[in-house]
């Protein structure tokens, strides 16, 4: 059966863990969608992974919309998640348009990345029936605000702070809340304070879900490999197997463990 945003509301209310990995392409689609993936994320990571460019920056809507339609046309279930690239969604006319193409392009629902002042921007999308991930912590879209690719929220202060937009952003419509490399703790209490299923790459095992990027789960990034990334390839015969292992672990909780955790 599809998973849709009743399935993660189901998985949340029953405490079961749900997976995520990235997709680009239809063959990839099939196969991660095939291995029981609940939601593919047309990241603009592939800013990174294919198009091997520094940052997230240079992605373009032309570049999401191509490789949403190719993941909707490999799908075998899962919910096609699509985000909006770097300042497609600057003011609302511009989100609203930007997000329609993505939808028409088999997106099912949109990720943005920021805090408080995207709720508006949430409540239009959301009132016009387009579902909304609001993605928090690092969000890599401001690394040049950030100086680099660094943990957020470990001083309590920024803690209760990014608690107050994840409550913020449910109210004004977030069906999903995405947390990147936050301290586990920190996530835990995001976890608890929305009714919104939660979403952790880098924020530990408390969260509803978790995501990783295809690419470094396969371990064929290139480069350091970063703490919360685990390679499900080592081990495993085959790609269809690591994502099945991937699927598992995420299921019965083992992965994230301590070690691909941060504290605060
Ligand atoms: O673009 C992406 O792949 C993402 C994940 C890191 C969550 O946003």
């Amino acid at each position: 059966m599809a998973v849709t945003i009743n399935t993660l509301r189901d998985f949340k209310a029953r405490g079961e863990a749900f997976s995520a990995l990235t997709a680009y392409d239809a063959t990839f689609s099939q196969v991660v969608s095939s291995a029981g993936v609940d939601v593919m994320l047309i990241g603009d990571s592939l800013g990174m992974v294919l198009q091997g460019h520094d940052s997230t920056l240079p992605v373009t809507m032309a570049d999401m919309c191509y490789h949403t339609r190719a993941v909707a046309k490999g799908n075998q279930g899962a919910l096609i998640m699509a985000d909006m690239p770097f300042m497609s969604y600057g003011t609302v006319a511009t989100a609203l348009e930007n997000a329609a193409a993505l939808m028409r392009a088999g997106a099912q629902m949109v990720k943005l990345e920021g805090t408080d002042w995207m709720a508006d921007t949430i409540t239009a999308l959301s009132e016009r029936g387009i579902p909304v991930c609001a993605h928090l912590g690092l969000t890599p879209q401001f690394v040049n605000k950030f100086g680099g690719y660094k943990v957020q929220g470990r001083e309590e202060k920024r803690a209760q702070e990014m608690i107050d937009h994840a409550c913020q952003l449910e109210a004004a419509g977030a069906d999903v809340i995405l947390l990147e490399c936050v301290p586990r703790s920190l996530a835990a209490r995001i976890t608890q304070a929305v009714a919104a299923p939660v979403i952790g790459i880098g924020a530990g095992s408390d969260t509803d879900g978790q995501v990783l990027v295809l690419h470094d789960m396969l371990g064929i990034t290139p480069g350091r490999r970063p703490r919360f990334v685990k390679d499900f390839l080592a081990g495993n015969e085959s790609i269809p197997a690591a994502i099945g292992a991937y699927v598992k672990a995420v299921k019965d909780r083992t992965f994230p463990g301590e070690e691909h955790t941060f504290k605060a």
